[in-house]
């Protein structure tokens, strides 16, 4: 089959097609043919082995799996022996954040990582459903939300920020949206209550006060947010901070309560991917929940696409599509 590969960490460069072996299913695997996949920040974070530490799961000085893809849709062309949920022909689509070797023409994956395609969307759209909405919904399950609540999302355009403000939008919080000029109708029709466009005001001189601030693309600070919290109230960001300050200060924060009034910040580690595939599927077929999708390239063009990408100003998703 043919596959994206890569033997070394580094840019979009050390990307290249090769004709490798097909994958065969584990007892509890399913063998997908993919038909689109997205390129999304954890793919270009993984390439570059960002931060360095993920490199204790990727491998220390070069990739343990040298096709890298995490978010995909497709149709399952074998099952394993203990596989229960899943048969031939399904239509599915799933997600696997420690690398589900997508950038390919087929796949193995634990059939945990996957659900199926809700009929009324196309695998494009669904390829796009499950990364953003898995950290997106982190974020959520990571503090006490109550409707009516006020939620600012910094980044409301990104794959997380489009996912979180639907979502929110969901749970019944209100929502205050930050997001460039060009994106202001996009965040509306995503369910923003108030919007914030950063390229004309510094969102931290917002005058209201959050119970939660999400920065879903890492471009603030716990210490540049708190006076934008309520007692009480919890910062996340998506992005360690610039000196990974992200990973100590959920620490270091509960302990000192009554110097920051009780507002605290906490570190959003993605788990159970399970859940969000649940939610998430039944969002779709309710219509509450649709993948903003920036771009389309063909797999030939993959490599393009992860240049794309690493600028950093995507809108929602970049999916490739497969025969
Ligand atoms: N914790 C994890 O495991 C994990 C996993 C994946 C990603 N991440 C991190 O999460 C972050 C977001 O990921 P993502 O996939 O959602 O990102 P993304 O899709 O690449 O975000 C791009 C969007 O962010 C907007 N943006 C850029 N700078 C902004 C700013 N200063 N203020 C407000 N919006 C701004 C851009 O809008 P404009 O074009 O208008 O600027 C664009 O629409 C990344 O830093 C990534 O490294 C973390």
């Amino acid at each position: 089959m043919k596959a994206l590969v890569y033997t070394k960490y580094g840019s979009p460069d050390v990307l290249q097609f090769k004709e490798i072996a097909k994958p065969n299913p584990k007892a509890n695997d399913v063998l997908v043919k993919v038909c689109a996949c997205t390129v999304n920040r954890t793919d270009n974070a993984t390439i570059k082995a960002i931060p360095f530490f993920a490199r204790v799961v990727t491998g220390l000085l070069k990739p343990k799996k040298q096709t890298p893809g995490t978010e995909f849709s497709g149709i399952i062309e074998a099952v394993g022996e203990k596989v229960s949920k899943f048969n031939n022909g399904d239509r599915v689509f799933g997600f696997d954040d420690q690398g589900a070797e997508a950038h390919a023409e087929y796949l193995v994956i634990s059939e945990d990582n996957i659900t199926s395609i809700p009929k009324n969307i196309t695998y494009t759209q669904a390829a796009a459903s499950s990364e953003g909405a898995h950290y997106a919904y982190n974020f959520i399950n990571k503090v006490p939300l109550e409707k009516g609540q006020k939620v600012l999302v910094n980044g409301a355009t990104g794959a997380i920020g489009s996912a979180a403000v639907q979502l929110l939008n969901y749970f019944g919080v209100i929502v205050t949206a930050v997001c460039g000029t060009s994106n202001i109708e996009l965040v509306k029709a995503l369910g923003a209550n108030k919007v914030i466009d950063y390229k004309k005001q510094d969102f931290t001189k917002d005058n209201e006060l959050y119970d939660f601030v999400f920065d879903t693309v890492g471009k603030s600070s716990f210490f540049k947010c708190k006076h934008l919290l309520k007692p009480g109230g919890v910062y996340i960001s998506s992005d360690l901070g610039f000196v990974s300050q992200n990973l100590f200060l959920p620490l270091i924060t509960p302990l000192i309560k009554p110097l920051f009034a009780n507002k605290k910040t906490v570190t959003p580690f993605p788990v159970n991917i399970n859940k969000t595939l649940t939610l998430v599927k039944q969002l779709i077929e309710d219509g509450k929940f649709k993948a903003v999708i920036d771009r389309e390239y063909p797999f030939e063009q993959i490599v393009e696409a992860y240049r794309y990408v690493e600028k950093g100003h995507k809108k929602g998703n970049v999916v490739i599509t497969l025969d």
